[in-house]
């Protein structure tokens, strides 16, 4: 039936044998809005085995052919904004303007992926033999990089568009095919940004774009043989991803408890504008939302007061009327909100404000004087949810980042920049923003997670690498 999205194989937009669907429920109405294929093993095999097919001669297309088609996919994206963000805002609830912001982010992406990838996989490198102990200078040796063949992206649902987008990409400008498995919320937006692509005329079956329930070919996907790399933003199912996938490169971005740790000799205002924007954009659903403020306990009541007085000017409502705060993705992300709020309430946290929600909007909360021994201190609400612990001495600011099996991002607000880095070193963190809250952005920075964060680094330039492989001819003079 018309109402069914379908998806996309092999060059054609197809309804699945399965004869079922998954929903896709608007977070705002909690009724369903939309509905996707629910895709059988059977049709993962065949967008798989068609992108291997195609992945053969894209391999053999000129560096700047595949650069020309990224160019053109990217312009198409963006004519076609409007369309793509309304689907972001009635599946995954973002406000319309940031809707917006991730569909142009994500034309802008490809461009900058297209530029660099004509430049650093245009150089290899040339050796020569007698560097090495015992070697005469007879051996010349060339490199350069080379596709891994299938690469396999699942992208979340904060960022459907622009996080697929990141590994799609470089996936295709260093010769990969691209088998795209979108989240349930998003799915939509995912499959018009791949009709972009369809649109800008890559060959049949270089990208092929798969939906249905995560339990019935999530794992068949991610230990499929013909499978050449994992690319994955999500939760710690990608944990249970890694121990399945074969010996096949990974890359991982799993979530954060990116901590703000605040010195006396901050600048309060910009330290509170960071913490509020970093801690509230799009309700805290972003790996790199603040998650957890530790700060020096002299400043402490002056920061949580500032805080206090620009989440009161925070809208709550409608993604569409680019309210600040909007409803959380699902029902049962709000009833995990929920418990740690109670569990928080239970053990004497101090309520900024009155924990308030209604369906899955959930009012922005600030959590004063709370301590290890509370959930919050620990887990990601994916929320508008901040926890503030009361530090004494900057050493208990670092050793709470680093107690927590996260390690994506961090940042620090201090006027002194010996510290900083200092306090940057000690942070066991992918990145440290000194006096800026975490952010995945520029898109050509280096992304990367420690521990239970996540494997590899992101960006536009680590990506591309990542997603080849270096092969090497060795001539043997006489
Ligand atoms: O949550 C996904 C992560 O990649 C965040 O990106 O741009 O919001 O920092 P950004």
């Amino acid at each position: 039936d018309g109402d069914v999205y379908k998806y996309y194989v092999d060059g054609q937009w197809n309804k699945s044998s399965s004869g079922k669907s998954v929903p896709i429920i608007n977070p705002t109405t909690r009724k369903t809005h939309y509905k996707v294929q629910a895709c059988t093993q059977e049709e993962v095999n065949n967008v798989i085995d068609s992108a291997k097919k195609a992945q053969k001669l894209w391999a053999k297309t000129p560096l700047w052919k595949r650069a020309e088609l990224l160019h053109k996919a990217a312009a198409i994206l963006k004519e076609n904004k409007a369309p793509i963000a309304e689907c972001l805002v009635k599946e995954i609830a973002k406000p319309a303007k940031d809707a917006v912001t991730e569909v142009v982010r994500s034309g802008d992406l490809v461009s900058y992926c297209a530029e660099e990838g004509v430049r650093i996989l245009g150089e290899g490198k040339f050796l020569v033999s007698d560097s090495f102990p015992g070697n005469d200078r007879t051996k010349y040796c060339l490199t350069s990089k080379i596709p891994l063949g299938v690469v396999l992206a699942i992208p979340p649902f904060n960022y459907p568009v622009n996080l697929a987008i990141s590994k799609i990409a470089p996936a295709l400008i260093a010769g990969n095919s691209i088998v795209l498995k979108p989240p349930t919320q998003g799915a939509v937006a995912a499959l018009h940004m791949v009709h972009c692509f369809h649109l800008a005329g890559f060959p049949k079956g270089l990208i092929g774009c798969v939906t249905g329930k995560g339990s019935e070919i999530g794992d068949f996907l991610t230990m499929h043989p013909g499978v050449n790399c994992i690319s994955f933003t999500g939760g710690d199912t990608g944990i249970s991803i890694s121990r399945k996938a074969g010996m096949i490169p990974l890359q991982m971005e799993l979530g954060g408890k990116d901590a703000c740790i605040v010195l006396e000799d901050a600048d309060l205002d910009l330290a509170v504008a960071n913490i509020v924007k970093g801690g509230f954009s799009y309700s805290g659903q972003r790996c790199t939302a603040v998650k957890v403020v530790l700060v020096m306990e002299q400043i402490a009541s002056s920061l949580v007061k500032k805080v206090n007085e620009k989440v009161a000017k925070l809208t709550v409502g409608a993604p569409e009327d680019n309210c600040d705060i909007t409803p959380v993705v699902t029902e049962s992300s709000a009833n995990f909100i929920e418990g740690l709020v109670k569990d928080a309430k239970e053990k004497k946290a101090t309520f900024c404000q009155e924990y308030k929600r209604e369906g899955n909007l959930i009012w922005p909360l600030l959590l004063d004087n709370v301590r290890p021994d509370m959930r919050i201190a620990w887990e990601e609400p994916f929320g508008p949810v901040l926890p503030v612990i009361r530090i004494k001495t900057v050493e208990e600011g670092i050793h709470h980042c680093n107690a927590s099996n996260f390690g994506l991002q961090g940042c620090v607000f201090t006027s002194d920049i010996n510290k900083a880095i200092m306090i940057s070193d000690a942070m066991e963190t992918g990145t440290v923003q000194i006096n800026s809250a975490p952010a995945r952005g520029p898109d050509h920075f280096p992304f990367q997670g420690l521990k239970d964060s996540g494997i590899g680094s992101q960006g536009i330039t680590n990506s591309i690498n990542i997603m080849t492989k270096v092969k090497t001819t060795v001539i043997n003079l006489p």
